[in-house]
């Protein structure tokens, strides 16, 4: 392995999952503008299939990884302990001067320890953020990666301030708020989101709930997800219920044998996620990216988990928790159908949530390197 030749501060960022492309795609766009950095793209496999992981750095215009680990469809300690013994040999190779991770998988983990044990400093986009749910491996993920950041890029007020209800004030870590990268991405691409090239690429009734799952806490329970699906179903008499599937909810509905009228297609790039949520009457979801793609265009979301990081939505009235229960997801659903909450309180920065973490990043690398 040869250290990559740059100019100016070394980033390297490590992603491996599918919403950590469109974060990363934001920021590393900021990175290719400055004359003053350098990146570097580690992709650990995490997700490999094309509509999961080629579409969207083809959507984002994102550049090739430099590396690609090829590191997937493992188990948890498995798939961590992969990634940290390659990112590890990267890290020595390169000698970056920041290692940048994202959000709360299994890639962000690993490569916040693989950087931090090799006494690289680390930053962490989407710091702070808190389900409280110890049983989540993405909280395992976040409370870990946060301890070990050097800088903390929060999104929200909120998380600032559960960092300092854990005591971080105490900590040699730097926290700033920031904004969402993932406001700055719908502001930038929310006009691509009609052209006919979309469009084109995807069929839409005239109304229709849109949902996705894939979580562990709703998959790998049978009942449960059987359980989710026969509340879609009630729904979908009412209104179309359309669901682009997670591989791995696909593979355990069909080892379960789940019977659906739901309508089932292949995962969706971004660019046609955001038509569809732009398009749809109503969101369902596991995911957390989504409950706030749903907030930027103004569409009411039911979150099937018992918690969520982003709690100012479910304050905001315009998300509810619903978990896995039948009932709940069904009285969500006629309740939001009856009214039109109120959407207009920017809960997630101006927009420039990615200028601010590459402003923030070089204040710190200045500021550090004038110590040294
Ligand atoms: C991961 C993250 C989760 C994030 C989600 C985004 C962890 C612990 N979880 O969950 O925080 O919300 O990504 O989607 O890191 N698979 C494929 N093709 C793919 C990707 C996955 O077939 O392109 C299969 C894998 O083989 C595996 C299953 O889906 O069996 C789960 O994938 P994995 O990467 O372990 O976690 P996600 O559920 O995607």
């Amino acid at each position: 392995m040869k250290r990559t030749n740059v100019k100016g501060w070394k980033v390297l960022t490590v992603v491996g999952a599918r919403p950590q492309f469109v974060k990363a795609g934001i920021v590393s766009q900021h990175l290719r503008s400055s004359d003053d950095f350098t990146e570097i793209i580690v992709h650990t496999g995490q997700h490999f299939d094309s509509n999961m992981s080629e579409v969207f750095f083809d959507d984002l215009n994102i550049p090739k990884p430099t590396y690609n680990l090829g590191i997937s469809s493992l188990s948890h300690g498995a798939m961590t302990g992969r990634m940290l013994e390659e990112l590890e040999k990267i890290i020595m190779a390169e000698a970056p001067d920041i290692v940048m991770v994202y959000g709360d998988t299994n890639s962000t983990l690993a490569g916040a320890l693989a950087a931090k044990k090799l006494h690289r400093r680390v930053a962490h986009v989407e710091a702070g953020l808190r389900s409280f749910d110890l049983m989540m491996p993405e909280e395992i993920n976040r409370i870990l990666t946060d301890r070990i950041s050097d800088l903390l890029f929060c999104p929200t007020a909120i998380a600032i301030k559960n960092l300092e209800n854990e005591g971080f004030e105490r900590f040699p870590c730097l926290k700033i708020e920031t904004g969402d990268v993932m406001f700055d991405a719908v502001l930038k691409f929310k006009d691509k989101i009609n052209s006919a090239n979309v469009r084109e690429r995807i069929q839409l009734p005239s109304k229709f709930a849109l949902c996705t799952i894939h979580r562990a806490e709703n998959t790998i329970n049978a009942d449960k997800l059987a359980t989710i699906f026969r509340a879609l179903d009630k729904i979908n008499q009412h209104i179309r219920v359309i669901l682009p599937i997670h591989p791995r909810t696909l593979k355990l509905i069909k080892a379960y044998r789940i019977k659906t009228a739901v309508t089932l297609m292949a995962p969706v790039g971004y660019l046609e996620m955001l038509y569809m949520i732009d398009k749809c009457q109503l969101v369902l979801t596991d995911s957390g990216g989504l409950q706030k793609e749903a907030f930027f265009f103004e569409k009411c979301c039911l979150t099937l988990r018992d918690t969520t990081e982003w709690k100012e939505l479910v304050e905001n009235g315009v998300n509810l928790l619903v978990g896995s229960d039948q009932e709940k997801i069904v009285e969500g659903f006629h309740l939001f159908m009856s009214r039109t909450p109120d959407f207009s309180k920017p809960l997630y920065g101006d927009g420039n949530a990615g200028a601010k973490i590459v402003k923030g990043m070089r204040e710190f690398l200045s500021h550090q390197s004038s110590k040294s």
